[in-house]
């Protein structure tokens, strides 16, 4: 596109201004400048501006909200042979190579204040594996036990995809068959100031971050991974974040359950830990299964109680999903994802129009991101599928506090304990916990 297209275009979405410094770039800043903007949907950016930023929306949660329908983890009499032939289901794909692993680790691990893409961080209690590692053995495992390699899809993003890829050379992509990796990255969404003007990072740079994990149903199309998952026959995904090694990143009997039935998009939850906590909350809502953000959920929904005492809405997110290729190409059709956007305001630093770099000490920004979840309610038949939190969900997500390296690194010796004491070992205890650090490798023992 030349440069007075791109003009003409940014001035129709009503964002000239992003080209202030435009004439008095270097051919580099020109063209550096000029690639990012090409990268933005001029027809939206317009409409971003102001149904997202310069108007906040109205956060329009369902009006009849219902407690979700739920698979048990006991399967009790009802579900016994239906988990049975769901197992059995599972296994049958994974050695028919119909299953790919899905990671999202395009995020930027603020909150951890982890400098460097997150599954870099070491995270076993005596090993120090990095959670890429303890992804990869748990995947090597199963392609062991399957007799199927298992391809594994890793979306990182513009601000971590170099070193996630020199990570994994350096550790010899740990052992995994690097033509069975594919990496690609997410999109990028331009930061707005708060009256709706793409802000610039530099004079030749927009202020870009990614867009969020939902981003991946769309990078997933525009990177070639669809087409590759299609090559290679793959049927499903299995969709797991970056920043909780206690995931189960391959479950026969969930990949089953959700083939069988005709689930496009299944979901884990587990019991929340009360009704606050930040996770996401599974409802049905207008008649449709769906995920209300934890902020989202009004205090006295989220504190509602049943006759027993029990939370009404106690069905919590840990963000593990199984996604049919069908219904990503499906999204996909026509080239638009139609997820909404989640706003959020943050400190962004920016170029004013002097040219001068601004260090804000309060949020001057907005920023747009679209979430996986939100493709649940347009998937046919989805069904929602209980865990146990102690056997799969610990993240990393705080340096210190709930969700950090210690409760992590406690949790994974809890749960090495309890799967010991199944299979006959004695495990010495001191107040209730393991008197002992543990560590069982993902080779050895598979996660089901
Ligand atoms: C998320 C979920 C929450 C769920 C919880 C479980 C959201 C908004 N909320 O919370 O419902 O209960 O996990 O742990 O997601 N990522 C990308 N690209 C992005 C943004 C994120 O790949 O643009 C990846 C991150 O690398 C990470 C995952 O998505 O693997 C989670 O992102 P994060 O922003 O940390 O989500 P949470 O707020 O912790």
């Amino acid at each position: 596109m030349d440069a007075a297209t791109l003009r003409e275009n940014l001035k129709r979405a009503g964002q000239e201004n992003a080209l202030r410094f435009y004439e008095k770039l270097s051919p580099q800043g020109r063209q550096k400048l000029g690639e990012q903007l090409q990268a933005q949907d001029f027809s939206v950016l317009g409409e971003l501006a102001r149904d997202y930023v310069i108007h906040k929306p109205q956060v329009a949660i369902p009006k009849d909200i219902k407690p979700v329908p739920i698979y048990p983890r006991d399967p009790g009499d009802k579900y016994r042979q239906l988990y049975q032939n769901a197992r059995q289901r599972g296994i049958e794909l994974l050695k028919g190579g119909k299953i790919a692993a899905f990671l999202v680790a395009g995020g930027q691990g603020t909150r951890l204040g982890y400098d460097g893409p997150k599954g870099e961080f070491p995270v076993t209690p005596i090993k120090n594996k990095p959670l890429f590692q303890v992804f990869a053995e748990q995947l090597l495992a199963w392609s062991r036990d399957s007799g199927k390699s298992i391809p594994w899809y890793i979306m990182t993003s513009d601000v971590n995809d170099a070193p996630t890829r020199s990570f994994f050379r350096q550790h010899n992509f740990f052992g995994y068959p690097p033509a069975d990796i594919f990496f690609f990255q997410q999109g990028m969404m331009p930061a707005f100031s708060m009256d709706g003007q793409l802000l610039l990072a530099e004079k030749d740079s927009l202020a870009l971050s990614p867009d969020g994990h939902g981003g991946s149903l769309r990078a997933l199309d525009r990177s070639g991974a669809l087409a590759d998952l299609r090559k290679r026959g793959i049927e499903h995904l299995s969709y797991f974040q970056v920043d909780n090694p206690l995931v189960h990143c391959i479950d026969p009997l969930f990949l089953g359950l959700h083939d069988l039935t005709g689930s496009e998009m299944s979901s884990k939850t587990i019991p929340k830990a009360g009704p606050l906590e930040k996770v996401g909350n599974f409802v049905t809502g207008d008649g449709v299964v769906q995920v209300i953000e934890y902020s989202d959920l009004p205090d006295a929904l989220a504190k509602e109680t049943n006759s027993d005492g029990t939370l009404r809405f106690n069905a919590g997110s840990i963000a593990i999903h199984a996604l049919r290729v069908d219904f990503i190409d499906r999204l996909n059709h026509g080239g638009q994802l139609k997820l909404p956007w989640h706003r959020a305001e943050k400190k962004v630093s920016y170029v004013d129009d002097t040219g001068n770099p601004v260090k804000p000490d309060k949020p001057n920004a907005v920023k747009l991101e679209q979430f996986v979840f939100d493709a649940i309610p347009l998937a046919k038949n989805a069904i929602v599928y209980e865990t146990d939190r102690a056997e799969e969900f610990s993240p990393v997500k705080n340096a210190e506090g709930s969700d950090s390296p210690a409760t992590c690194k406690r949790d994974q010796i809890r749960r090495a304990a309890r799967w010991l004491r199944d299979a006959g070992v004695a495990v010495p205890e001191r107040n209730g916990e393991p008197d002992a650090t543990l560590e069982i490798s993902p080779l050895y023992a598979t996660t089901e």
